[in-house]
């Protein structure tokens, strides 16, 4: 159980990088961060105090730059799904740029680990020019977006130093998940029954965490395969889309690696033509309602000489193994927190092909940690 707040303590505490050290820092994070949500006796999620009441949002508009962006794709799918708000979301460097037609009180959601990044900033101070409640998501509590929002939810994530990003990700989508369930409420959305369910998924991450880091052979063996590749492909379907684009940002941050990741249903409209053997597919398949469907989309691609690379759960194993070349099989968990655990090997299967490929693993080359530039 988690008791400390420790993350992030300067040093790599024997592991081999940063990155290395703060990946096992997944269960010690989404912990600390559920801390500061989650109530312990009533089980419920409580927010701090908010200048706005988050039942009048008539939608939400998100934004932020590289992995936080992903991290607020699967918050979209928990805000329109449990709480019912519509939602917009795009890239910064897009947002600042759009002009949105707003409605009043919509909730400006930003995202991100520094609070410094140029892109989101620019588009808070853009959403700012519309009658919107911005909230920020934020790893650095004293930040320039801090102190230009109406409100923050703190990750509790502790200084992130490598520069691909992991644990700040996972506090993310912890943050994400108890701010929709939250609206959720809020708006009516959701019944104490339904709310203890969810709560209760989101309590046992902690441990579900720790028993994906233990997968670590297997993610090995695995990115054996992905390290010889020139080009990967990663699929995923409804929250965990998202996963396989986070999977793709950093396999080509810190390996060099060319990935692209795709919703599985969109791969016959044109990403099927590149399949061969000497491409493989990375794709997280879990015992979800779309299994079947993401399912059948590997089976193509293994048709056309695909190799199949595929993070699982215990209840999709038996399935997935039989068509699959390597499998890495996770805790079956609630639907709702999948995409918070499915994460965690994809980030670690980057991170092994890094080390195989010898690269600077937490200063890879032309990227910064908090791009403050335009
Ligand atoms: C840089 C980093 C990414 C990060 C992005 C957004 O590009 O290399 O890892 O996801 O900035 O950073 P932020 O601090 O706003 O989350």
């Amino acid at each position: 159980q988690v008791t400390t707040l420790t993350a992030g303590a300067i040093g790599k505490d024997g592991y081999r990088h940063y990155m290395e050290k703060e990946l096992h820092e997944h269960p010690l994070v989404i912990g600390q961060t559920l801390q500061r949500m989650v109530d312990p006796a009533t089980r419920k999620v409580v927010l701090p105090e908010l200048p706005f009441n988050l039942a009048d949002a008539p939608r939400a508009v998100m934004t932020a730059c590289g992995s936080a962006f992903y991290a607020g794709m699967v918050g979209r799918y928990w805000l329109e799904e449990i709480a019912r708000l519509p939602v917009d979301i795009d890239v910064a460097s897009e947002l600042r740029y759009r002009n949105p037609p707003l409605d009043r009180h919509s909730l400006g959601l930003l995202i991100s680990q520094s609070g410094e990044t140029a892109d989101t900033l620019a588009a808070l101070r853009a959403l700012r020019q519309s009658d919107v409640h911005i909230l920020s998501v934020l790893n650095v509590e004293h930040s320039s977006m801090a102190r230009e929002s109406d409100a923050v939810l703190g990750t509790v994530a502790g200084p992130e130093i490598s520069v691909a990003s992991t644990k700040a990700f996972t506090a993310q989508l912890t943050v994400l998940a108890c701010l929709s369930i939250a609206i959720a409420r809020a708006r009516g959305h959701l019944d104490p029954l339904r709310e203890e369910e969810l709560v209760s998924a989101l309590l046992d991450m902690p441990t579900r965490a720790a028993d994906a880091l233990a997968q670590n052979e297997a993610v090995r063996a695995m990115a054996r395969v992905v390290a010889e590749a020139r080009d990967v492909l990663y699929l995923g379907r409804g929250s965990l889309f998202p996963v396989a684009m986070e999977g793709a940002l950093k396999l080509k941050e810190i390996s060099y690696i060319h990935a692209e990741a795709y919703a599985a249903g969109e791969m016959k409209h044109g990403p099927i033509s590149l399949i061969d053997s000497s491409v493989p597919i990375v794709a997280s398949a879990p015992y979800t309602p779309l299994f079947d469907k993401t399912l059948s989309n590997l089976q193509e691609a293994k048709a056309r000489g695909g190799r199949l690379l595929v993070f699982t759960d215990t209840k999709g194993a038996e399935r997935v193994s039989a068509i699959a070349e390597q499998v890495v099989v996770l805790p079956h968990v609630h639907d709702f927190v999948t995409p918070i655990l499915q994460v965690i090997p994809v980030q670690m299967l980057a991170y092994e092909v890094a080390v195989l490929k010898g690269t600077d693993v937490d200063q890879p080359r032309n990227l910064a940690k908090s791009v403050t530039v335009e």
